[in-house]
């Protein structure tokens, strides 16, 4: 059986939530609207029409819910800052009420004895800037990083660990190329116009960190995935490069100084010489101090000449006829193992944490208890995989499991349930599922 104490007594152990997915309150206190606010409003978006304004209350419940985080044993309380609370339009004078609420929940987890690690950006921007093109726009780069001044003089004297952007190439994918996230938009020129300007941001935001706050632990996340060539064939082993150029080097190697990944597909070459903006190797750089890797699944890819400029399909989970949660995403931890790989060999990489890792099931509340068995397999699984790394002499300092309670799963709604709390959306009543009890066991030897 793996214990916590097989991976040393420093390492961390954490649970992550964002604001967008937790908070409600979504127009009240001087909150402004984000693109999220926007986009549930729009019809046949999000699943059931579910919406933000209350999801899990936990602008009213963060006491409670920090001393849930407590009860479970974490050490580490990971929440994103909503921009449009601090800045109701994304920029000028800074809401008085946005700043006490994350002085509240940060002076929450301090007498808690626990460790907050704030996220800057988790998805939910201005709407007021997405008038003027989110991040397709330049202008954005400026309000982001006024906002980020913001919230490091703000709190950088009571919080040390900061993560700049969660999963970089998750918003800009689904947001801007896909059309399936907020705000909704499509197309390559959205998509690669997205990406620069989030690769500034990314690094830029580091800098601001580094300056203001003094003895800042700074980091970033990065949704990562291993890519699995469907055959041995030339044309599916291609396809999964160039699924890996996107999904997994996108972000990571502009941070780590090597520019965007252009040798393995000339799209990506072209898009770097006709952007002159893509010239910016230096701007794109910045020295993390610690690295966010998400990961949940493996992409298995097979080469599709139909598909337009990608050439290349993912096939599912269900129809390889393998192990998958609720989401259809495959449950693999050999591939969580090789990922970890993968991202550590980088030369210049330096420490990285999982920032997050969990699994939606369809789990039922039954005579006030959840059983989720899958749930605590998954999580031994992973974990078994990622000591097999650490031993292996990967350089990782700590683990956040996604999430404290259910919460708004974005296009999903709340149908998708990944917490260890059960989350009664009617009545707000939080239930610990059999996983949380299975953390509070594993964590409190
Ligand atoms: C990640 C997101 C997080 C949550 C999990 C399931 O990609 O960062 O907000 O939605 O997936």
């Amino acid at each position: 059986m793996i214990k916590a104490t097989d991976f040393g007594k420093d390492f961390l152990w954490g649970v992550a939530t964002a604001a967008a997915q937790v908070e409600g309150a979504s127009n009240l206190y001087g909150k402004g609207p984000s693109i999220w606010d926007h986009f549930t409003a729009k019809k046949g978006k999000i699943k059931n029409a579910h919406k933000l304004d209350i999801a899990c209350d936990f602008y009213h419940r963060y006491k409670e819910d920090i001393a849930l985080v407590k009860l479970l044993g974490f050490k580490v309380f990971r929440f994103s800052i909503a921009w449009t609370r601090i800045l109701p339009n994304g920029r000028g004078e800074a809401n008085p009420q946005g700043i006490r609420f994350y002085h509240n929940v940060i002076d929450e987890c301090l007498k808690n004895g626990i460790t907050p690690y704030i996220t800057l950006y988790h998805w939910d921007l201005p709407q007021a800037l997405e008038h003027e093109g989110g991040w397709t726009s330049f202008s954005i780069n400026a309000a982001f990083n006024a906002f980020v001044s913001i919230c490091a003089i703000a709190y950088g004297d009571k919080v040390k660990n900061w993560i700049v952007l969660n999963e970089p190439f998750g918003f800009t994918s689904l947001g801007y190329m896909l059309g399936i996230h907020a705000p909704g938009k499509t197309g390559l020129t959205n998509f690669f116009s997205a990406v620069h300007h989030t690769a500034l941001a990314q690094a830029e935001g580091g800098k601001i960190l580094r300056a203001e706050i003094n003895k800042a632990h700074i980091g970033t996340s990065f949704s990562c995935s291993e890519i699995i060539p469907n055959t041995g064939s030339d044309y599916d082993i291609l396809a999964a490069k160039r699924i890996d150029c996107l999904v997994n080097r996108l972000f990571i190697e502009p941070a780590l100084g090597l520019g965007y990944p252009t040798e393995d597909w000339d799209l990506l070459e072209k898009f770097n010489t006709e952007f002159s903006t893509w010239r910016y190797t230096e701007r794109l750089k910045f020295n993390f101090d610690f690295i966010g890797l998400q990961n949940y699944f493996p992409i298995t890819v097979k080469y599709n000449a139909f598909i337009p400029i990608i050439q290349a399909w993912e096939v599912k989970a269900k129809s390889r006829k393998k192990p998958h949660t609720a989401m259809g995403w495959e449950v693999n931890a050999n591939s969580f193992y090789n990922i970890i790989k993968q991202f550590s060999s980088y030369p210049n990489i330096g420490n990285i944490m999982i920032t997050e890792n969990g699994a939606a099931y369809h789990d039922q509340l039954i005579n006030g208890h959840v059983e989720d068995h899958d749930r605590i397999a998954y999580f031994n699984l992973y974990l078994e995989a990622l000591l097999r790394a650490k031993k292996e002499g990967v350089n990782i300092s700590g683990y956040m499991v996604w999430t404290l309670m259910d919460n708004f799963e974005w296009a999903a709604g709340f149908t998708a349930r990944f917490g260890l709390i059960y989350n009664d959306f009617k009545t707000q009543q939080r239930i610990i599922k059999n996983s949380g009890y299975w953390w509070k066991d594993f964590l409190s030897i």
